[in-house]
């Protein structure tokens, strides 16, 4: 039970954040939120009155150990990432600096705030389903070796290996999670495909694939990876035996890209604008998707939204979303999936 713990949410200024920071709130949990920047459009700002917001770069060992102290915290969410891929491409240090250090840097701040005697129940940690690079066997079991090749990935393996040695070395409480592509309101990376392509087809522009449209990936409601992390910090306060344990966060119904761009079109009526399909995406695996038996054996989760409900959900959170923006004089660039 998470009831009467002081949980923080890193990175809870991006997309996932807020709507971990609202299943909280809605158990009546006391939050602190961490970030470095929160921008004007976050949907964390709507929180702002029930959430502890404070601007902290998780780069910063003694900012992140005095939160944590000060702060009396006991349980961790540790979203804070650099999550984009491309970026993560094009400028692999920035990336391994907030991906790996400021892993490091929560994990040992966590350490030395149990060393003096505070409570710490549970820290769950997000990696990602690429943290995995390229696998023969798929779908990815979360005994598979972490072997991630590009940068990003490469800094979600160590993400993962890093928050496991807390708990191998130190008995620290630790659990992994890995998800697949989250999508759903309030992502405000409008280069990921999701909400690119729901912009794109708003805007009457046909939407663009990076790729040649045939990489096979899970798409996961990001309300339902908020459910899931919520449920194993949950159950880690009260059951030790799962510390440790990385999980798969899954529907188990991959799809290709190109098939996800034609499902929003199909679903936005706009099947008249065909995908242009670039064919210049690099650095990208070629199948990636999960199993997540493990979550729903151990803890019995299970996602709420198939594709299609959450889907629903999106676009119609981009749709309120793009007439506001576009009524106050944002201007979109132009999308691309
Ligand atoms: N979005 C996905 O499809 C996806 C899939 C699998 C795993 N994940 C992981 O889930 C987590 C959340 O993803 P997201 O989509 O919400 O990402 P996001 O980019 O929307 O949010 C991450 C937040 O972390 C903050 N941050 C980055 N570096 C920081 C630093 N040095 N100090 C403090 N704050 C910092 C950013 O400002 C941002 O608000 C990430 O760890 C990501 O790697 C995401």
């Amino acid at each position: 039970m998470l009831a009467g713990k002081k949980v923080l949410v890193t990175g809870c200024a991006g997309f996932l954040g807020p709507w971990v920071c609202e299943l909280l709130l809605e158990q009546g949990i006391g939050v602190v939120g961490l970030d470095r920047v929160y921008p004007a459009g976050s949907r964390i700002h709507a929180l702002a009155d029930r959430v502890r917001l404070k601007e902290v770069d998780i780069e910063n060992f003694d900012a992140c150990r005095r939160l944590i102290e000060d702060e009396e915290i006991n349980v961790i969410f540790h979203l804070a990432a650099q999550a984009i891929v491309g970026l993560a491409n094009d400028n692999p240090i920035p990336t391994f600096a907030s991906n790996i250090m400021g892993t490091w840097n929560v994990m040992e701040a966590a350490r030395m705030a149990r060393k003096s005697g505070q409570a710490i129940d549970a820290i769950v940690v997000a990696s990602s389903d690429k943290a995995y690079g390229d696998q023969e066997n798929l779908p990815y079991l979360e005994d598979a070796p972490m072997q991630g090749r590009f940068p990003y990935d490469v800094s979600k393996s160590c993400t993962d290996l890093i928050a496991r040695s807390y708990f191998h070395s130190y008995g620290m409480p630790v659990c992994i999670t890995r998800c697949g592509n989250l999508y759903g309101g309030g992502d405000l990376h409008l280069s990921r495909i999701v909400p690119g392509t729901i912009l794109a087809l708003l805007a009457g522009h046909a939407p663009l694939i990076r790729s040649d449209g045939s990489p096979v990936r899970d798409y996961i409601y990001v309300q339902d990876a908020a459910s899931a992390a919520v449920a194993i910090a949950t159950r880690m306060v009260g059951d030790t035996s799962v510390h440790g344990q990385a999980f798969n966060i899954s529907n188990d119904a991959p799809v290709s890209v190109l098939a996800i761009v034609r499902k929003i079109a199909a679903m936005m009526g706009r099947e008249d604008l065909a995908p242009v399909i670039e064919g210049r995406a690099s650095r990208e695996i070629q199948a990636q998707y999960l199993s997540s038996e493990r979550i729903r054996a151990l803890l019995g989760w299970a996602p709420e939204f198939e594709l299609e409900d959450g889907l629903g959900r999106a676009i119609a959170w981009y749709t309120r979303w793009y007439a506001d923006s576009s009524a106050s004089g944002y201007k979109h660039s132009a999308p691309s999936a």
